[in-house]
């Protein structure tokens, strides 16, 4: 453990306090306000400091280090100096007892974690809080599987011995977005970890604190000072000196496409390896026979759960036309229900997380209206009563005009449904599989050959049969074509962190 954590007390009051505290000044006392690098609390070298903002309220609420190439470099150092030192001779036993106490911790101190998550990203409380219970099981399940990557023995026959050692594969940059920021950190730190990997991660500069917190409290579960460093800072001044440094060997980034092609560029000068969680634009398909009251709610969760801001978010309904019209009036009947307001409030849909996102959202919309596309319910820009300077987007369903419409090709990330009408499922696949993303598809369906027929040929890193979002982290997750490649999660996101080393030895 380390001695002294200089920075903030981080508090953990109940979840009453810190509602009330938020409600009453607009933030939370004992927020991080500087790097976390080799277990402790480091200002930026620069002094550069900046503001995240409360997307609820639609104003600033806490600023943190605007971190720059020489926090990245010494980040980068500690974490090499941890990898060759304690955690590198930390056993797998070691390492699995670290994580599972970091999820004890967690679930401790579960209620901070969720209110500081919805305060800055501006997700709903709940769905915080779930969040925070899945990043534990994330902790638990990675624990559980520290020391159960096992090699293999190589058949060569009597006179040699071949086997293969998973070797932990360096320092790893975590490049992280602002729509997931605590899980995302997460599924990236708990394995790179169980592997034997140390970690740089840099946060989205609009979601800085989790990520911070994070590292902190693994510094109290005793893994060892520099194994987990966290700069902060945005894209341009830190994540650019990061995923270039010649001193980082993988790279998982999750962000937009561009910014993926960016990364993977910088990658490619010194030969890094990455894991790249792209964009996604999903098809959720519901067949004429499927149970509609599950679909309704499949498609309600897909859409909008985050204000839509997820990559694997359900953004293409693709309705089977004998069940088309009677679907959509029963969803934009729904949809018209939905309450909008802050995070902390008992609302349906929250704020989308910044002005810009806000912008953009509205102008794909704006272009889709021009264009004539039908919408059937929202919109535009809201302001709910009790929380009018926040950034907030209608629930919107927009019926596309064919298959190069922008609002069936391009990513969204906001709360707008595109709608597509198709004859069979033939043709449902055929649109299913008509954008350069393959992330995530879903069907709902009774028949199970349909079911397996639609699995089977549609490009997606996953598929999901009658539950949109169905499974944990023991699920492998990440996409094909733009949508990156290489997985996250299950026994795939452990083996991401390690390389193979092949053994052989001549007997005598
Ligand atoms: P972005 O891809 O630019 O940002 C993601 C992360 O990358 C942030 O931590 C950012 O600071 C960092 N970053 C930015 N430029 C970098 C660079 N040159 N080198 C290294 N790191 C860099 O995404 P942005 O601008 O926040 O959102 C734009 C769009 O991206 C969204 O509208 C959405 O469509 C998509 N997106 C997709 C996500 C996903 O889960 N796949 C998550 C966030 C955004
Ligand atoms: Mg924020």
């Amino acid at each position: 453990m380390s001695a002294s954590l200089a920075n903030p007390t981080l508090a953990a009051p109940t979840l009453a306090e810190g509602m009330a505290e938020i409600r009453a000044t607009g933030t939370l006392t004992g927020l991080p306000r500087d790097h976390f690098i080799a277990g402790r609390w480091t200002p930026p070298a620069s002094g550069a400091r900046m503001d995240s903002a409360d997307p609820g309220r639609g104003a600033p609420f806490a600023a943190f280090a605007n971190g720059d190439a020489e926090d990245v470099d010494r980040a980068v150092t500690a974490a090499r100096a941890a990898f060759t030192g304690a955690w590198g001779d930390a056993s797998p036993a070691e390492r699995g007892r670290v994580l599972q106490r970091m999820a004890s911790l967690l679930r401790a101190e579960a209620d901070r974690f969720a209110l500081v998550e919805c305060l800055d990203s501006g997700k709903r409380l709940s769905e915080a809080q779930g969040d925070v219970r899945g990043v534990i099981r994330a902790f638990e399940y990675y624990a559980g599987a520290a020391d159960k990557l096992e090699g293999a023995s190589l058949p060569l026959g009597r006179n040699y011995l071949g086997f293969t050692l998973d070797e932990p594969v360096g320092v790893c940059a975590q490049v992280i977005p602002w729509n997931y920021p605590l899980s995302t950190a997460a599924r990236g730190i708990a394995p790179a970890l169980a592997a034997g990997c140390a970690i740089v991660a840099k946060p989205a500069e609009q979601t800085p604190f989790t990520a911070l917190m994070l590292a902190e409290l693994a510094t109290r579960a005793g893994l060892p000072d520099g194994a987990l460093n966290v700069v902060t800072g945005t894209g341009a001044r830190a994540g650019a000196p990061l995923v270039a440094h010649p001193g980082i060997h993988h790279i998982t980034f999750t962000g937009s496409v561009p910014t993926g092609i960016r990364v993977m560029q910088a990658a490619a000068e010194n030969v890094t390896r990455l894991v790249l969680e792209l964009g996604g634009k999903s098809p959720l398909v519901v067949l004429a026979d499927a149970d509609l009251d599950i679909a309704l709610e499949g498609v309600l969760e897909a859409i909008y759960e985050n204000a839509g801001q997820i990559c694997s978010a359900g953004s293409r309904l693709v309705l089977e036309r004998p069940i088309a019209d009677e679907f959509l009036a029963r969803l934009v009947a729904r949809v018209e229900k939905l309450r909008l307001g802050h995070g902390l409030d008992a609302v349906d849909v929250g704020p989308v997380n910044s002005a810009l996102q806000l912008e953009r959202i509205d102008a794909h919309v704006r272009r889709a209206e021009a264009a004539g596309n039908g919408i059937l319910a929202g919109g535009g820009i809201v302001h709910p009563a009790g929380a009018e300077g926040g950034w907030f987007f209608a629930p919107t369903i927009v019926l596309a005009r064919g298959l190069d419409d922008p609002i069936v090709t391009e990513e969204i990330f906001g709360p707008v449904l595109a709608v597509q009408i198709v004859g069979d499922l033939d043709e449902a696949i055929h649109v299913a599989n008509a954008t350069e993303f393959a992330l995530v598809a879903g069907i709902y369906t009774a028949s199970f050959d349909k079911a397996q027929r639609f699995a089977r040929r549609v490009d997606a890193g996953q598929v999901y049969i009658n539950e949109y979002f169905a499974g944990g982290i023991e699920v492998p997750f990440g996409g094909n074509r733009k949508s990156g490649f290489g997985r996250e999660k299950g026994m795939e996101g452990l083996r991401s962190y390690c390389r193979t080393k092949s053994i052989v030895a001549r007997l005598r």
